[in-house]
């Protein structure tokens, strides 16, 4: 049997969280070999909020820096950089073209960065669910691994893809929400109701996948719990505490019962520390092939005009078929 199609794409906004790694990255390296995957940086998407063009570049190499030291093979997936493949802003702008504005307007992240942005309420931030779509369709994706956040431009994009393959035949493949485990989604350790978020502007809300040693255990010291002083999983009245259970969980691959057992009759202190050590341990390796991979940028380059070449061949071809079926001439 042929291996279904993984597509996922990051932002290129530098600083990638515990949060990315846990609740992204980890799930993508146990998937590399089930799935034929596609990993973009998405680096047009950055686009929609003004960015130092310096540090754009900088950022975006190191995503793709993370990308590899967290374990993705790039012998095994294809790595590729979106503004690399301009099949995207090709089919981006067809598919543009069949969608509403109602459609668009009902998107709550545009209503969301519209308010944080009102100053750059731009067009792109508008129609940014249709260059993701766009990113999905060209590889006929299968199935897309995202958070609870990007779940409704999932939806838009199925129904894009529906209303083109109404009119032309079947072009596009409808793609399904890959839903990872339970508790891969990880919250601030200072405000434990929000996702932990790479622009949090409080440092201490986020581990940073390039903190150090002793930050990380800083910050999971300081990390907001509560009075009970009981190891006990309760997402409502205990999110801190159900929080870093989670993060112990996934990295341990043990279950909510067994942490709590673990640590019956314990205070959090014990458990802080074992929750720090665990996330350290796991980082560190991976820190340490980042940073030597960060020094070699002739590697990291070799790594993406590699995915690149891929990509495009995949995407062209996909492309063509678009533009033959609308009526544009060869
Ligand atoms: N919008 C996604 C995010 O901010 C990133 C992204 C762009 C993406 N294109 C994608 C994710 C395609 C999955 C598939 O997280």
């Amino acid at each position: 049997m042929e291996k279904k199609t993984i597509l996922s794409g990051v932002q290129a906004t530098g600083n990638l969280t515990l949060g990315n790694y846990l609740g992204a990255l980890n799930n993508w390296v146990e998937m590399q070999e089930e799935y034929n995957c596609y990993y973009m940086i998405a680096d047009l998407h950055t686009l929609t909020i003004r960015n130092d063009p310096e540090t754009l570049r900088k950022n975006t190499l190191e995503l793709i820096a993370l990308y590899v030291a967290a374990g993705l093979d790039p012998e095994k997936n294809t790595i590729f950089v979106q503004s690399h493949v301009p099949a995207h802003t090709q089919l981006s702008w067809v598919l543009n073209c069949y969608t509403y504005m109602g459609e668009l307007n009902r998107m709550t992240q545009f209503k969301d960065k519209a308010s944080k942005h009102a100053d750059n309420i731009n067009s792109g931030l508008f129609t940014y669910p249709v260059l993701m779509a766009a990113d999905i369709l060209l590889y006929n994706a299968d199935l897309v691994p995202v958070g609870e956040d990007q779940r409704q431009h999932l939806e838009i994009t199925r129904d894009i893809a529906e209303r083109f393959n109404s009119i032309y035949g079947e072009t596009f493949k409808i793609p399904d929400a890959y839903i990872g485990k339970i508790g891969a989604r990880i919250m601030g350790l200072q405000n434990p109701t929000a996702k932990m978020s790479k622009s949090a502007p409080d440092p201490m809300d986020k581990i940073l996948l390039t903190d150090t040693a002793d930050d990380i255990r800083k910050k999971f010291k300081k990390a907001v719990t509560d009075s009970e002083n009981c190891v006990r999983y309760d997402r409502e009245s205990k999110p801190g505490v159900s929080n870093l259970m989670g993060i112990y969980g996934i990295i341990k691959n043990k279950t909510m019962e067994e942490i709590e057992e673990e640590f019956k009759g314990q205070g959090y202190g014990n458990f802080k520390t074992a929750v720090a050590e665990a996330v350290v341990e796991r980082l560190e390796p991976i820190q340490e092939k980042y940073n030597k991979l960060i020094e070699n940028p002739d590697k990291i380059k070799e790594i993406y005009e590699k995915g690149d070449k891929k990509a495009n061949e995949k995407a062209n071809n996909l492309i063509k078929e678009v533009y033959e079926k609308i009526g544009l001439i060869k």
